[in-house]
């Protein structure tokens, strides 16, 4: 059983990669950049070259494969993919069983067409990744604090390898097709709360300073996100649906473990918080 992961150098991607070879499984890993991807990606994996904003480039990925983790932005602004009839209709033809479906705040073309074909598909519904906090550690190392907007609103942050281990079951499994899966952390935290927890866990002081959200779409414009992702990001972060807040069961009951907490996340990455030499 050949696995093929797309975005597999990103943050949730290289977890299921590690986990479907950690189970003995042959895994494909989906990259543009096969030389970046193979100074990251575990020895056991192969790497092919492929953009799904071509989807052409994809066929030969595909063949021979039983299940695909697939995203659903692409390009480095993370711009929404629009490709998802050609890629689900290439993924059909490859005799392809069954796909996880990464969703990205809302449905796009690539969750349609996914849906609306024969392939077992399964919708994976993450909250933000306490992987982005990553963003934060520049802030933090060079002046002990952060601006971000809406630091009292709370979101069930979720652990990336939670997402990437839910995938790899999904996956490997099989009969999760026409589920959707809200995937969250432990519990709800603010940007302060998680600030708080990163300096107990570092054992530093460190300021929340509070952005506007037209600050805050000035900076994520500036870091070359497309315009539809700044929209998202604004309105997810600032008036986060329900689902976003209420803790959910599906890491549990998929993976067999609790989901992993935000003071572990950072224990993991301590070291990227410390004062910049
Ligand atoms: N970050 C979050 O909080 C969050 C929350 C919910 C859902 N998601 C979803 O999770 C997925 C991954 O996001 P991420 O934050 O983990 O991203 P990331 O860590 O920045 O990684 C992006 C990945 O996308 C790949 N990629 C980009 N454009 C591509 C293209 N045209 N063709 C093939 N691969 C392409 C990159 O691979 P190469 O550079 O190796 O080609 C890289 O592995 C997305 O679908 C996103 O919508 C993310």
């Amino acid at each position: 059983m050949t696995f093929l992961v797309t975005g597999a150098t990103g943050r949730a991607g290289r977890h299921v990669v590690r986990q479907l070879l950690s189970e003995g499984h042959p895994v494909r890993a989906l990259t543009r950049d096969p030389e970046r991807a193979a100074a990251v990606l575990p020895a056991g994996a192969e790497i092919v070259r492929g953009d799904l904003t071509d989807p052409r480039t994809a066929r030969q990925a595909l063949q021979g494969v039983v299940g695909v983790h697939l995203l659903t932005v692409g390009g480095d602004d993370y711009a929404t993919l629009r490709t998802g009839p050609e890629l689900a209709a290439l993924a059909e033809e490859a005799g392809v069983a069954r796909v996880a479906v990464l969703w990205n705040g809302q449905s796009g073309p690539v969750e349609e067409a996914f849906l609306a074909g024969s392939l077992e598909t399964t919708l994976l519904q993450p909250t933000d990744f306490m992987g982005n906090t990553l963003g934060w550690a520049a802030a933090i190392g060079s002046r002990a604090g952060v601006s971000e907007p809406f630091g009292d609103v709370p979101i069930a942050v979720v652990h990336e390898g939670d997402v990437g281990a839910v995938s790899a079951r999904v996956l490997a499994d099989g009969g999760h097709g026409g589920r959707a899966y809200p995937l969250t952390g432990p519990e709800p935290l603010t940007p302060r709360q998680r600030l708080a927890t990163i300096a107990e866990v570092v054992g530093r002081d460190l300021a929340f300073d509070e952005l506007t959200e037209e600050q805050a779409k000035q900076r994520w414009r500036e870091a070359g996100h497309a315009e539809e992702l700044v929209e998202i990001l604004a309105a997810w972060q600032g008036d986060p649906p329900a689902e976003a807040r209420t803790v959910s069961p599906f890491v549990a009951q998929l993976t067999g473990r609790e989901p992993r907490s935000f003071e572990q996340w950072v224990r993991d990455h301590a070291v990227q918080f410390q004062p910049a030499p």
